[in-house]
């Protein structure tokens, strides 16, 4: 309860979570680290894959989806919006116009998240669903790899939105592209069997009554122009 809440002397707080969700957690650990001093913090961050493999173990006190696995007894507070965007560095011819098709998305190269991530799952499933093929050309392991290897003009991507939040967008933009974004949710989620801590409760309320506002905020600042 809120009451509790203030009793919160010491302990360790222990999450894990997908790499997209990496970019807004930190925003929210800061301020409740802040009030709650003496909290110990362990986060840890892997591909949807990795943090599944923790989840069935039930080693953290909670941990963050944009794609849970179905077949597991879970309980989950669905937090906000993970919208997933085509990216181009800033001078790509692509850029420029108003809208893209998704037919010219298919011809440009692309790099593709590993086997086991969430982003590349929802990718996947988005374009079998629209009946396309994707130039894949490169399969990266990682968000900041994919980031850095657009901007040095060896293809396009999609990645989730807030990738590129907290200054996370300079050389890169969005393409204006038709049917996307693809649309995700981040998922709270834990074992049914393993409720969380006092101090996992505590830190769940402070980023639904905080966290929102700060990732519209931040969405806002990243949108194409
Ligand atoms: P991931 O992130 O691509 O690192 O697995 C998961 C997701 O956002 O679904």
């Amino acid at each position: 309860s809120l009451s509790d809440m203030g009793e919160l002397k010491s302990g360790t707080l222990r999450l894990a979570v997908v790499t997209t969700a990496k970019y807004f957690i930190p925003h929210l650990l800061g301020p409740f680290c802040k009030r709650y001093p003496n909290i110990s913090v362990q986060l840890n961050v892997g591909n949807r894959q990795q943090i599944i493999e923790r989840l069935k173990q039930g080693i953290d006190d909670f941990y963050v989806f944009s794609h849970p696995p179905g077949d597991l007894n879970t309980e989950s507070i669905e937090f906000f919006n993970n919208p997933l965007v085509a990216i181009a560095h800033e001078e790509h011819p692509l850029v420029q116009q108003a809208e893209v098709s998704l037919a010219q998305l298919c011809e440009a190269p692309f790099l593709m998240r590993e086997n086991g991530s969430g982003t590349r799952l929802a990718i996947e499933n988005f374009m079998s669903k629209q009946g396309v093929k994707l130039n894949v050309k490169m399969t990266i392991e990682s968000n900041e790899a994919i980031k850095h290897s657009v901007m040095s003009g060896l293809g396009v991507s999609i990645l989730s939105a807030h990738t590129l939040t907290f200054g996370g967008h300079m050389g890169l933009a969005q393409l204006r592209v038709k049917s996307l974004p693809i649309n995700s949710n981040w998922y709270f989620l834990w074992l049914k069997s393993k409720r969380p801590s006092a101090i996992a409760q505590a830190f769940l309320s402070h980023v639904q009554n905080e966290g929102r506002e700060m990732l519209l905020t931040e969405l806002a600042r990243c949108e194409p122009i």
